[in-house]
């Protein structure tokens, strides 16, 4: 089984750009996977517990769990249904099939011996949920991160012995160099733990919106250790063993860079300490930036997904991103470059194209596909490179830009095919040969745009899906999820006699 997962977000707030941008792209992943035949579990949820939800409810004058209810149902669920998240799953730390698991986890935790009670002071940021080193702290004692003031505290709590790991970390990362990406991430990790680890404090007894400590019900589990362990509650952990073993271990957690060590250094080390199997890849994506800074609610100055999607459409957005920043880096959101790239990309390379195409079929053949007399190699083959360029890009390495420009610079090179080849003139010749000629150029046109449905299905499924019925593909092909990512590249599928439709346009000009 392909298993992804998101991070589970903090419903403190309503979801933001940078949000949308990791639960999108592993959307476009696991869909890829789906074409690919694969059998994939895709799982997001939300992060309950924990003093920033605890007092984001308390200003608003509800509980915790009121609050929670209600940003899940208007706000997040609605968000990915209107993004159109095909998650397999939606998991809530408050929801008891989670609860009642990381009990038994931290409990199995402390009969092997791997936590122990003491006390523990120093500078606490409730924005990251995370005790900082003073070191790492700016001017004024402020967070690096949210660059707001931390708290000190001091507290007896429960430590896990996460100090012993370090060495068996350092062996499991060099056995497996893959683990952690992209390469930056992996370095920054790799130097963190070979600084040496500290034991990590693992409950708290100051405030209680938490999962009480078995043992001990004082003290709640620091939310940390409460979240990661979602990942392994979602799929059936202590409570359906055979789901758990057909799904576990996840095979990509999508993280944003600053949750990086949690994930690569703590989440190991507890499944270690348990004895559970090793997720395959903890991929780190970078931060969408408004004005030099990591985007977040407060400095938004306004911008909703939402927003976007009403001028762009969800498709666009969906695109956008992953096409104009190289998963892994940092990247900045403009009104005029996502126009831009919407406008010469997806309205005139390629919406153009998929109309023009169906237009020319339609006044030179009626609406009826021609048979091709020749198979013109020089667009077969590109489009054979194109879907194997892709299929790495995108469903191995995770590299979406430079899946999306491979796909596009096939399309360009359709759109200069027909450029070349002038239909428009050739049709102006009636004779059989002529007539031969146009059959052969538009129909390599319109064979292309069917593998280009394809690809695109996992990024924009409505635009493909749209695509493929003006195709006239399904009553030959089947539908277009069924499509499979190594049939893509193969020639000459759609057949000849297919009834072509000039459908909606795919991309309309944008309002002003
Ligand atoms: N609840 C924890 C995650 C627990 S996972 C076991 C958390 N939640 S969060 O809501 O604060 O952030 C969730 C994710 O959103 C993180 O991966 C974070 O990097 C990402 N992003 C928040 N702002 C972002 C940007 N401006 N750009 C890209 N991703 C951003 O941390």
């Amino acid at each position: 089984m392909f298993y992804v997962s998101t991070p589970i977000y903090y419903v403190n707030d309503a979801p933001h750009l940078g949000h949308a941008y990791t639960t999108v792209a592993g959307d476009v992943l696991t869909r890829w996977h789906r074409q690919r035949g694969e059998q994939v579990w895709y799982l997001t949820g939300t992060d309950e517990h924990g003093q920033k939800i605890m007092r984001t409810a308390e200003a608003n004058g509800v509980t915790p769990q009121e609050w929670s209810d209600k940003l899940v149902e208007e706000a997040w669920k609605p968000l990915w249904q209107h993004l159109e998240i095909a998650n397999d799953d939606f998991i809530r730390t408050t929801e008891k099939r989670h609860t009642e698991r990381v009990q038994e986890f931290v409990q199995d935790l402390y009969d092997k011996g791997e936590i122990y009670k003491g006390g523990y002071e120093g500078p606490y940021c409730v924005g990251c949920e995370e005790f900082k080193t003073p070191g790492d702290l700016l001017e004024g004692d402020l967070c690096p991160i949210h660059k707001r003031p931390v708290e000190w505290l001091r507290e007896d709590n429960y430590f896990f012995k996460l100090s012993e790991y370090g060495e068996r970390l350092l062996e499991f990362y060099e056995a497996n160099p893959d683990f952690i990406q992209p390469a930056s991430a992996r370095n920054e990790v790799l130097q963190f733990v070979r600084t040496g680890l500290q034991d990590l404090s693992i409950s708290r007894s100051t405030f209680d919106w938490g999962i009480p400590i078995p043992w001990d019900d004082k003290h709640v589990i620091y939310v940390w250790v409460d979240a990661l362990l979602n990942y392994a509650t979602a799929v059936g952990y202590g409570s359906d063993p055979e789901r758990f073993e057909r799904i576990w271990p996840a095979d990509v957690h999508l993280v944003g860079k600053d949750i990086l060590r949690f994930h690569a250094v703590i989440w190991p080390a507890m499944l270690m300490a348990n004895g559970l199997p090793l997720p395959g890849k903890v991929f780190a994506n970078g931060w969408l930036m408004v004005g030099g800074e990591k985007m977040s609610k407060s400095n938004l100055t306004g911008i909703s997904p939402r927003q976007l999607t009403e001028h762009f459409g969800v498709d666009a957005y969906r695109y956008y991103f992953l096409r104009a920043i190289p998963f892994g880096q940092d990247g900045s959101f403009s009104w005029e470059d996502f126009s831009a790239r919407y406008t010469s990309e997806l309205a005139n390379d390629f919406g153009n194209l998929a109309s023009r195409v169906a237009a020319m079929i339609g006044k030179y053949f009626d609406g009826e596909l021609p048979a091709s007399a020749e198979r013109e190699e020089a667009v077969a083959g590109a489009l054979a490179a194109t879907v194997a360029k892709a299929d790495r890009a995108i469903g191995d390495e995770l590299d979406f830009a430079g899946g999306l420009g491979a796909i596009f610079d096939f399309v360009k090179l359709v759109n200069g095919y027909l450029s070349e080849q002038e239909p428009w003139k050739v049709a102006k010749d009636t004779s059989e040969e002529g007539r031969a000629r146009l059959a052969t150029i538009l129909y390599t046109a319109a064979e292309s745009l069917r593998a280009v449905a394809v690809l695109l299905n996992p990024v924009m499924p409505g635009t493909a899906e749209k695509l493929w019925a003006s195709l006239g593909a399904e009553e030959h092909l089947g539908a277009l999820a069924e499509q499979r990512v190594a049939e893509a590249g193969q020639w000459g599928r759609l057949p000849a006699g297919a009834r072509v439709v000039k459908g909606e346009i795919l991309f309309p000009r944008l309002e002003s």
